[in-house]
């Protein structure tokens, strides 16, 4: 993401996230599951303008399926720093143009309202650290901290707890997403259903676990395949077409396949578009990012 300056106004890129691994440690006394998560952010990329003004904080979104006003994740953002700003009269415009799906596994959202949250911090001169910023993120989002690391990261506990990490220097994700919504919520609920029942809860211990160097995979395909084997197919789909990993990211519903070159990801793209199980499919060809977005202007 980079951000721009015109007078008042503050115009930034958020970007899309996808996890490389994601592993589920346990059930948490306060429902939340306990992970470890791999994540780095890629290439495709929401469109976030803020207007300082005013003292109401009003969202609009261009998309049907993404609700604008007190409903989008973006107004819990802008109400949670004008809350812990202590200044209540703060208000703002805020346009998102998205470009990444919702319901997608992709932390869309989190990254908007990662961005909402650097860029009023500067608009309303807050001066919070980015320390402070994180922890208001963390009460908006598990996954909104990680848009204020990154561009890559290992995180733990509910997903908040980011540790920043190298970036992937080469390589492309082709992103499918097939005309499946799926809420992070229900996902989480599936699985707390099924770990309930096997009795698996936290331990503290949890917390000493680490990642393998390049350990990839993703705990929620065992709930969430079985529901949807299309998920399942299209995983089977990029591997036939020269994925070296294919796997879902976060709870999904996106499928992504790892490309070491672009030509090959992009054939893969054309194949998977005509096929029957790429049938109304949305198809991004990304590459992994090596700054953070708002790092380059600051
Ligand atoms: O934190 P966030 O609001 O993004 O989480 C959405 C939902 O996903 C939560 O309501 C919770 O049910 C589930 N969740 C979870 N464990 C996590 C993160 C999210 O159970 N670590």
């Amino acid at each position: 993401m980079s951000g721009k300056d015109v007078s008042e106004t503050v115009a930034l890129r958020t970007p899309a996230k996808i996890n490389l691994r994601l592993r589920i440690l346990g059930l948490r006394a306060d429902g939340y599951h306990e992970l470890i998560t791999w994540m780095q952010q890629v290439s495709l990329y929401d469109e976030v303008r803020i207007e300082p003004g005013g003292k109401r904080i009003l969202v609009y979104t261009d998309r049907t399926d993404v609700p604008g006003g007190r409903e989008n994740i973006v107004h819990r953002a802008a109400r949670a720093l004008r809350e812990a700003s202590g200044r209540d009269a703060l208000g703002a415009r805020i346009y998102l143009k998205k470009n990444i799906p919702a319901g997608a596994g992709l932390g869309g959202g989190s990254g908007n309202a990662a961005g909402a949250l650097w860029a009023l911090n500067r608009a309303w001169r807050l001066g919070m650290r980015k320390a402070e910023l994180s922890e208001v993120a963390a009460r908006v989002g598990s996954d909104v901290p990680f848009f204020l690391g990154g561009p890559a990261a290992v995180c733990r506990g509910r997903g908040e707890r980011v540790e920043t990490k190298e970036a992937l220097r080469s390589g492309w994700f082709l992103l499918v997403k097939p005309p499946v919504v799926l809420s992070t919520h229900e996902v989480y609920g599936w699985s707390r259903a099924k770990l309930g029942g096997e009795g698996r809860d936290f331990d503290e211990t949890s917390g000493l676990v680490r990642l393998g160097k390049y350990e990839y995979g993703n705990d929620l395909q065992k709930i969430v395949f079985p529901k949807f084997p299309r998920l399942e197919s299209l995983c089977e789909e990029l591997l036939r077409q020269g994925a070296v990993r294919a796997m879902m990211s976060g709870s999904g519903s996106t499928i992504f396949g790892f490309f070491r070159r672009k030509g090959e990801a992009e054939r893969a793209a054309i194949r998977i578009r005509k096929s029957e199980k790429g049938e109304n499919c949305e198809c991004f060809l990304t590459t992994p990012l090596q700054e953070t977005w708002y790092s380059k202007k600051n």
